[in-house]
């Protein structure tokens, strides 16, 4: 028991403890000033410090204060390097300290269920491993600065559409060994001052009132410690919020919901105990938060630059290369695409940077001194092709003596809010791209994106390097990258599928508007594509280097702590580069239905020209079990495991067979007669039935679209309201207030602007109360409610009430 906490809490007014489950604004925790308990600032992430400074604008449309823009959570992923997300924790720290802030909105480990989710730019991979590793690292660094880490969104947001409302039915298997596996690596190596819980529903409850997820997972099981706060308005019913573990509700919302608390302390139905155990978390982490806080501290803006482009060089991706690559600096280069001049690197929405400077390609180039000609070959804010910049850069092309192509996907084209709806790079690229290839030059295409794109053009592309979305350095660390300053290392830590049918959530994605069915199961990124043995464009863990490494002398034993594993891998090149060794568990026979392969382990190798060295991996149990229901809990199934030693999931170099003994006594769930369309995947569409699905849910599935009818109610979505004259009047109003707000900003040219805009509709009327700070009166969504359902004079007594 901590004397200081429980003294402050014992000198508490009941009002004060609800005030203190709140925020003072959007990003200030209140204080208690005659209690000695200061102000605490959060502010977003998860790439760099966003520090608004109008504590009032909930729609943030305001500039930040400037700051490192690092690459997002998409890039730094394909580093594959847990001491670089460290570093880059550290210095995101230093920025957050000199601005007075004490938490930063991320890391985001949620899955990449499907291309198409607007958001992949922030998370970091289709593999939970991976995912909680790089996460776990970076939280680490923060928090060894003195800056806590919120990680985000717990759990199951995986879509931006209706991701605030949406139930996502995901089996009770699928979500421990994949959606739940990132946060639960992450809480345990490096227990996160906060988590944040997320909009969306989970079995029928919103995140925000979840206590299975926020307090007998995360904390009993997995031992969390710090707080959970609600994402911004995802507060559903405060004090069940409070009874389930929702420590801090952000921003505020008018002081409704503590009014809330206080009644319900009064009239019985929450328990003083309850919102005492978290105001004591909360006073608690106050506490940390203050006593870690510097004055006149300096971040170094310089070093932080070159981080910045390090962390871009380094995890930069070399999908294909005939050995045009690393170019000459003597060579003369035409560089075609305008994203040479106006790069694409940063995603859009709550993760905005921005960035002290910004280094375009051209820029480097200038610098340097390279000899180049520029021609941008499409517009960046349109889709269509122009052929008259088409034909200027073919010109280009033929005028030097290597095209070096950009292109990608624009700002337009994937931001919170909402999702991608293929997975087509615009018309623009796509057409200036092949009309290059025509050309007799050598051409090599540099990607700038936040997700998987397909590339019809990629067989006759001489070489392709996915840069992803680099950050502020982003121009100058592909120019490292291009001429051979850096020797590129990265990896996908997604898989490029050829096509969005082959993508294992195809059918089910978004879902429904009211609910989300993830049929496919533990059957995400490789996990499908290998057991569906389908080809791919370019492979989970695939990327290519200038110089080449070879693998042996694999040794596998097995001691009382696990097995131990070892190999030499050598650079066999000319060229010093760093390889990323890829530790796969391949599974043994079973009755249950299991992923081919899973990566359990991983390692970044620096090695010299020439140089060999012995790479080892201690593997626990937990690298050979899978989540058994029958039991609820890990199982390690007996048999015959291989490791696997690779240079990407589909180039296996390694591999040894490993014999494995039961953990514990379980049954194994033997489902092959129940659940046929798990066991055997085709290469074609994958199409699980409802019927197995709901089987393997082992609960009936929830509705999916409103039913006609229903009264409505403050989860009714504006969307929902919209046939009303009610709805459609006060969607008017909400979007002229957003629009005042915006002032010279619109849809075209702001794509916060524009992701508000998008997530109107599908907010839930309370949310529009609680996230709509001043621009929405106090009790607007009650009223607005009694209206639609046409109770006329309780709506206007909800209308006058202050
Ligand atoms: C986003 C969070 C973000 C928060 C504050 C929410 O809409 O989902 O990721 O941290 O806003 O801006």
């Amino acid at each position: 028991m901590d004397t200081r906490v429980e003294t402050i809490l014992s000198q508490m007014t009941l009002e004060e403890k609800a005030g203190l489950c709140s925020g003072l604004d959007v990003w200030h925790l209140k204080s208690v000033a005659r209690l000695g308990l200061p102000e605490v600032m959060v502010a977003d992430g998860p790439h760099g410090l966003r520090k608004q400074l109008d504590f009032k604008d909930y729609v943030g449309l305001t500039d930040p204060v400037p700051a490192t823009c690092f690459p997002t959570a998409c890039t730094t992923a394909c580093s594959w390097d847990t001491v670089l997300l460290k570093t880059i924790g550290e210095a995101m720290a230093e920025e957050c300290l000199q601005e007075q802030v004490s938490v930063i909105l991320g890391p985001g480990v949620n899955i990449k269920r499907s291309p198409l989710c607007g958001r992949n730019f922030e998370y970091f991979s289709e593999d939970p491993y991976l995912s909680g590793k790089l996460s776990a690292a970076m939280i680490g660094g923060l928090q060894s600065k003195g800056v806590g880490a919120s990680l985000k969104h717990y759990a199951i947001n995986n879509q931006e559409t209706f991701r605030m409302s949406v139930d996502a039915v995901v089996d009770e298997r699928t979500k421990r060994e994949i959606y739940l596996k990132p946060f639960e690596i992450a809480v345990k190596e490096s227990q996160p001052w906060t988590v944040m819980c997320s909009y969306n529903r989970v079995d029928g409850i919103y995140a925000s009132d979840n206590k299975r997820l926020l307090t007998d997972i995360l904390r009993d099981e997995w031992g969390f410690e710090g707080i959970v706060m609600s994402d911004w308005g995802a507060t559903n019913d405060r004090p069940a919020g409070i009874k389930a573990g929702l420590d801090l509700e952000m921003p505020d919302s008018h002081g409704k919901n503590d009014e809330r608390i206080v009644a319900a302390v009064n009239d019985g139905t929450l328990d003083i105990a309850e919102l005492d155990r978290t105001v004591r978390r909360l006073i608690a982490f106050i506490l940390k938060a203050d006593s870690c806080k510097k004055t006149n501290y300096k971040y170094d803006q310089s070093a932080h630059h070159a981080l910045a482009r390090k962390a871009a060089a380094e995890s930069a991706v070399l999908l294909k290369n005939s050995g045009v690559l690393p170019l000459d600096k003597t060579k003369k280069v035409a560089v075609i695409g305008a994203f040479a001049k106006t790069p694409r690197y940063q995603g859009a929405g709550s993760s905005l940077i921005r960035p002290h400077q910004i280094d375009s390609v051209c820029d480097e180039l200038d610098r340097q001194g390279i000899p180049y000609t520029y021609a941008p070959g499409y517009r960046l804010e349109r889709s269509e092709t122009d052929e008259s910049l088409v034909q200027e850069a073919a010109r280009a092309a033929e005028d030097a003596d290597i095209a070096l192509v950009f292109a990608g996907l624009p700002e337009a084209y994937e931001s919170e809010g909402f999702d991608r709806e293929h997975i087509s790079m615009p018309e623009s690229h796509n057409d200036l791209i092949r009309r290059i290839l025509e050309t007799s030059r050598d051409t090599v295409i540099i990607l700038m994106n936040g997700s998987a794109v397909s590339m019809p053009w990629a067989e006759g592309a001489d070489a392709i390097l996915a840069c992803h979305l680099g950050g502020e350095a982003c121009g100058s660390a592909a120019v490292d990258v291009l001429y051979g300053d850096v020797n590129p290392s990265g990896k996908l830590s997604e898989t490029y599928p050829l096509a969005l049918e082959d993508t294992p959530a195809f059918l089910n994605f978004p879902g429904y508007t009211k609910s989300v069915e993830y049929r496919e199961g533990i059957y995400v990124g490789y996990r499908y594509y290998d057991k569906a043995e389908k080809a791919v464009l370019f492979p989970f863990g695939h990327g290519l280097s200038y110089t080449t490494f070879q693998y042996h002398g694999l040794s596998v034993s097995k001691n009382k702590d696990g097995v131990q594993v070892s190999l030499k891998v050598k650079n066999a090149g000319q060229r010093d580069g760093a390889e990323v060794v890829q530790l796969y568990v391949k599974n043994s026979p079973s009755a249950l239905f299991k992923p081919e392969k899973e990566l359990r382990a991983f390692k970044k190798v620096f090695l010299n020209a020439g140089e060999e060295s012995v790479v080892s991996f201690a593997l626990s149990a937990e690298a050979f079990s899978y989540y058994n229901t029958l039991i609820s809990g890990w199982h390690v199934e007996p048999g015959t495991y291989e490791v696997l030693i690779g240079a990407s999931s589909r180039d296996i170099r390694l591999s040894q067979a490993v014999d494995i003994e039961e953990n514990k006594p379980a049954e194994v769930p033997d489902d092959r007669r129940r659940l046929p369309e798990y066991y055997e995947l085709k290469d074609d569409i994958l199409d699980i039935s409802a019927a197995q699905f709901e089987m393997l849910y082992g609960q009936p599935l929830p509705e999916r679209e409103p039913v006609k009818g229903e009264r409505y109610h403050l989860n009714t979505t504006l969307d929902e309201t919209k046939g009303t004259f009610i709805g459609w009047l006060f969607q008017l109003i909400v979007k002229s207030q957003i629009k005042k707000m915006a002032g010279d900003k619109n849809e075209d040219n702001d794509s916060t602007y524009r992701m508000m805009l998008a997530s109107i509709n599908e907010m839930p009327l309370r949310a529009i109360g609680l996230f709509g700070g001043d621009i929405v009166p106090r009790f607007t969504p009650e009223a607005i409610v009694c209206l639609l359902n046409n109770e006329f004079f309780k709506g206007v007594r909800y209308l006058l009430k202050k």
